[in-house]
């Protein structure tokens, strides 16, 4: 019998596009995807090193024990309300599946993808609710939404990537009295801007605030992740966590970054020093539009297309990233690089608005 693949295929996952990335080489100004641009701290990753106790052989703690540990020392959450996964991607799809699955899920839009993803992955139905004119959550038409479609959950971004605005902690407040869903609180870039909703933890157990160690902590390439809740809550998400889901290089080297946090919160004090002055720069070049930043990335706009500036910039050796969708019609995100690069890409955005590409 022969195979039938169509046969068997998911197909409501066909709308969904596969992750690519540009791969550059050499010399790129990465300025895509709202990393650290600091080199990550010998003195930390020597310290990860000389702690790295556990045989490489053996398979790593899968309670994440002392992170959790640790997590637990850093948030002041209790360890029953913590889980950590790779990257916080693994989380939100973890959420989705457990919470989503077969209901729908109210993201305030634009926002970061993954969460429309995500959500079909877990086969939720994704109801995008159009931000305000500054990118505001509608707060009054996101609780009307978890109304009309007896919701399972809202996803708030907050600084929201590619927005880089905050949402206030009484609006997520009034969300948790309204709306009767999961309120998931991504708060991926809460170390440049905005007020954590940790303080509201104790009061509402349904509310999940989602972290993570690739931003501000510099970890990307090690993924890392967390998520702070009702133990309720992640005692159901433990359910379906991949036992090992987080190796023993990447648990080690949380905890060091944590117990040296003083080392990042410098960083990002230098990022966000940085970010001023490259808004303040990229304002002074005639026909950009600059959005106001609460974050280590900035969105902006020019007369070209975004289409155009992203492959101009990118021919002169900048990365950056085309976020052109509804609501921010031909935007670009930049995340704020070190100093010299930031230099460089506005250079090379001047020159590709002189059209000297
Ligand atoms: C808002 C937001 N949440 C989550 C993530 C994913 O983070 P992680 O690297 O922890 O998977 C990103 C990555 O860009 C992000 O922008």
């Amino acid at each position: 019998m022969s195979f039938n693949l169509q046969g068997i295929l998911r197909r409501d996952l066909n709308v969904i596009v596969p992750y690519k990335a540009p791969r550059v080489g050499e010399g790129v100004v990465k300025l895509d995807a709202n990393e650290n641009p600091f080199e990550f701290p010998e003195d930390i990753i020597k310290e990860t090193w000389e702690r790295l106790k556990y045989s490489l052989t053996r398979y790593p703690d899968p309670m994440a024990t002392e992170l959790i540990a640790a997590l637990s020392e850093y948030t002041g959450v209790p360890e029953e309300g913590i889980m950590a996964g790779n990257g916080s991607d693994e989380l939100i799809l973890n959420i989705l599946l457990v919470f989503g699955n077969g209901g729908h899920v109210i993201i305030p839009t634009p926002t970061f993808s993954m969460y429309r993803i995500h959500s079909l992955i877990a086969g939720a139905k994704p109801v995008e609710v159009p931000r305000g004119a500054k990118f505001e959550a509608d707060i009054s038409a996101v609780a009307g939404a978890c109304k009309r479609y007896q919701a399972r959950a809202v996803i708030i971004c907050s600084p929201n990537n590619p927005t880089a605005n905050t949402t206030p902690v009484e609006d997520v407040r009034r969300l948790l009295e309204e709306s009767g869903a999961l309120i998931v609180v991504d708060e991926a870039y809460i170390d440049f801007g905005g007020e954590s909703c940790l303080k509201l933890l104790n009061s509402y157990p349904n509310l999940v605030i989602l972290r993570t160690f690739s931003k501000a902590f510099g970890l990307a390439g090690l993924r890392v992740g967390y998520l702070l809740g009702a133990p309720e809550v992640v005692k159901e998400l433990y359910r379906i966590k991949q036992p090992f889901n987080l190796n023993i290089f990447s648990q080690l080297a949380a905890r060091t970054a944590l117990s040296n946090n003083g080392e990042f919160k410098l960083m990002a004090d230098k990022i966000l020093v940085m970010r001023d002055k490259l808004v303040e720069e990229m304002s002074r070049i005639k026909d950009v539009t600059v959005f106001p930043s609460e974050a280590n990335f900035i969105l902006f706009r020019t007369q070209l297309k975004g289409k155009e500036v992203f492959e101009g910039l990118l021919k002169k050796g900048v990365l950056i990233r085309n976020v052109h969708a509804p609501g921010i019609e031909d935007c670009l995100r930049v995340t704020v690089g070190r100093e010299s690069e930031n230099k460089f890409f506005l250079d090379s955005l001047q020159a590709v608005l002189n059209r000297n590409a």
